[in-house]
């Protein structure tokens, strides 16, 4: 039985949305956050509340990767081995990790007294690639990662020290995490920085050569509207000689 305080947030949840039902996937964290995985329990009271069926919960719950069947430990720790992260890096990551941890894929530290649990998980795709090879925990960036800081950054966690994300704020444990997903912020979500360098490389070379993007009308002007194909094919030319006779000058500079 799911605690009645964590079935009236449920409720709360779903009537934030107009279609209750659109509440299923933050009602899934709060269940996550409580349970520390999606129990059959769970399914059963959002199903319940949301009147559909349990089958249908479920479909969802085994659908996205971030709803979790069996319990995850204290820290979620995901390593990105998708193509660039892999050859950067992240293959030797997750290995390493594997072998430290004594885990294999999705799996959970044995408990040990004093010591946090770790669930390790190889990630797809994080869309932090210039970051490359990135870490998650809890779903946090890692950024920039070798087998060594790697390694420091699970036995930090193990021992209870305050981890602080490289591009975003001090690590909670996974359940915290997930009621924060679930729609109850923590507090932390203006800690760090909200664009690191990497990201930002592109804005500032666009700035010191003055580079500027068409505008959505594609004639460089706001208000004008092309009236045909033909016009709106002619100004979008015009548009881009502009800008090539524009990255030109800043070039030749
Ligand atoms: S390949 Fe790892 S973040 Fe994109």
């Amino acid at each position: 039985m799911l605690p009645e305080t964590t079935v009236a947030e449920l409720e709360q949840i779903a009537a934030r949305y107009p279609e209750k039902r659109s509440g299923l996937l933050p009602m899934l964290h709060l269940v996550q956050s409580v349970e520390g995985r999606v129990t059959p329990e769970g399914i059963e009271t959002c199903a319940e509340i949301l009147e559909i069926s349990p089958a249908e919960v479920s479909g969802v719950a085994t659908f996205y990767t971030m709803y979790k069947r069996k319990p995850v430990g204290d820290y979620h720790v995901g390593v990105c081995t998708n193509t660039l992260c892999a050859v950067m890096g992240g293959d030797e990551i997750f290995a390493r990790l594997k072998d430290h941890l004594d885990v294999g894929n999705d799996e959970t530290t044995e408990e040990a007294p004093g010591k946090k649990s770790i669930t390790l998980e190889h990630l797809e795709c994080n869309a932090a690639c210039d970051y490359a090879p990135v870490m998650m925990v809890n779903w946090e960036f890692m950024d920039n990662q070798t087998p060594d800081s790697a390694v420091t950054v699970v036995d930090d966690l193990r021992a209870g020290k305050e981890v602080t994300s490289t591009r975003g704020p001090r690590i909670c444990t996974w359940r915290e995490a997930e009621r924060v997903l679930a729609g109850f912020p923590d507090g932390r979500v203006d800690e760090g920085p909200a664009a690191g360098e990497a990201s930002l490389l592109g804005l500032r070379i666009a700035e010191d050569r003055g580079w500027t993007a068409p505008s959505a009308d594609a004639s460089g002007e706001t208000g004008t509207e092309p009236t045909t194909a033909e016009g709106a094919a002619e100004e979008a030319d015009t548009a881009r000689a502009e800008t090539e006779t524009k990255q030109q000058e800043a070039a030749d500079e």
